[in-house]
């Protein structure tokens, strides 16, 4: 007779945990080279392609003075810091939070070749309360790959609203969970559900060759998908008000293999494509 072992949903959450630190560590060193930021964070006053460059105009309606020169700025899931570094250039005072201790160490290496100051901190967000208890921030930013990485929204809510000043304002631009419900291995030109669009079940993936192009040997990840309403339920539940929220129709990367590159080095789907889904949103929340 066979044995079926039940794993509790606690161990399976420590070994899919394991497996995407396993990740990321290894893919920190590909990045530095595959991000190609080097070049633009040891030349002053330059962001490059960024993704602060893209947020930098949608987030400045929501400051005073339209800038973020001089604010407290908390960055989460800030990976090997580019973003940070960014923000730091623009004036911003950064803190930046990620459970990668080999990202968090191309990221201080990055900082000193820009010459800026970022504080990094070593935590997942599920505990990042504990470190970060008593600072508050103007802006609590996170962007591009971020959501998917949490298996639920809950301590992630209740960490931005926990970090955020009496009126400051949360940002984040991410895919959206409609896009990530996508089939990435239909046919070039069909959109076909692949993966659910509720947070049901990890997504399990096992890549040689990463979203960057880095070849790495600990492919295997766990992600989970969340919808819209879950998004924003986490945020109204920690106190949050939804101010903006905008759903756009290009990417940061290639979601799908046949997506068109503009010459912005967006990615976006082919133009008669391009009504029937959309592929990233921006959210702007105020405490
Ligand atoms: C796609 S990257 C960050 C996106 C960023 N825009 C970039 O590309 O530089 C995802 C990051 O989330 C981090 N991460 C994953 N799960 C996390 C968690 N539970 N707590 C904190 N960081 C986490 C990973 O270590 C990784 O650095």
């Amino acid at each position: 007779m066979t044995e079926i072992t039940h794993i509790p949903a606690s161990e399976d959450r420590v070994a899919h945990q394991a497996a995407n630190i396993a990740y990321w560590d290894e893919a920190a060193q590909a990045h530095r080279a595959s991000y190609q930021s080097d070049a633009w964070i040891k030349q002053p006053g330059q962001i490059g392609d960024s993704a602060p460059a893209t947020d930098r105009p949608l987030l400045a309606p929501f400051l005073p003075g339209g800038t973020v020169e001089g604010l407290d700025l908390l960055h989460l899931q800030c990976h090997i810091g580019t973003d940070s570094i960014a923000w730091a250039k623009l004036g911003a005072q950064v803190t930046a939070v990620d459970r990668s201790a080999e990202a968090l160490q191309v990221g201080q290496e990055l900082a000193r070749l820009g010459g800026v100051n970022v504080e990094f901190i070593e935590s997942s967000i599920e505990e990042a309360a504990v470190p970060l208890e008593g600072r508050q921030f103007d802006i609590v930013y996170t962007s591009v790959g971020v959501l998917p990485w949490l298996p639920e929204l809950g301590e992630w809510g209740r960490l931005i609203a926990q970090t955020l000043r009496p009126g400051g304002i949360f940002y984040i631009r991410e895919g959206h969970p409609m896009a990530f419900a996508l089939d990435d291995h239909a046919p070039a030109g069909e959109l076909r559900l692949g993966y659910p669009y509720f947070n049901a079940a990890p997504i399990i993936d096992d890549c040689e060759v990463d979203y960057s192009g880095a070849k790495v040997e600990h492919g295997l990840t766990y992600c989970w998908n969340h919808s819209l309403s879950e998004i924003m339920g986490a945020l109204w539940s920690a106190g949050l008000t939804i101010i903006d929220f905008q759903e756009r129709l290009s990417l940061d990367w290639k979601l799908l293999p046949w997506m068109e590159q503009t010459p912005a080095g967006k990615e976006v789907l082919p133009e008669e494509l391009q009504s029937y889904c959309p592929l990233e949103f921006v959210l702007v929340a105020r405490k």
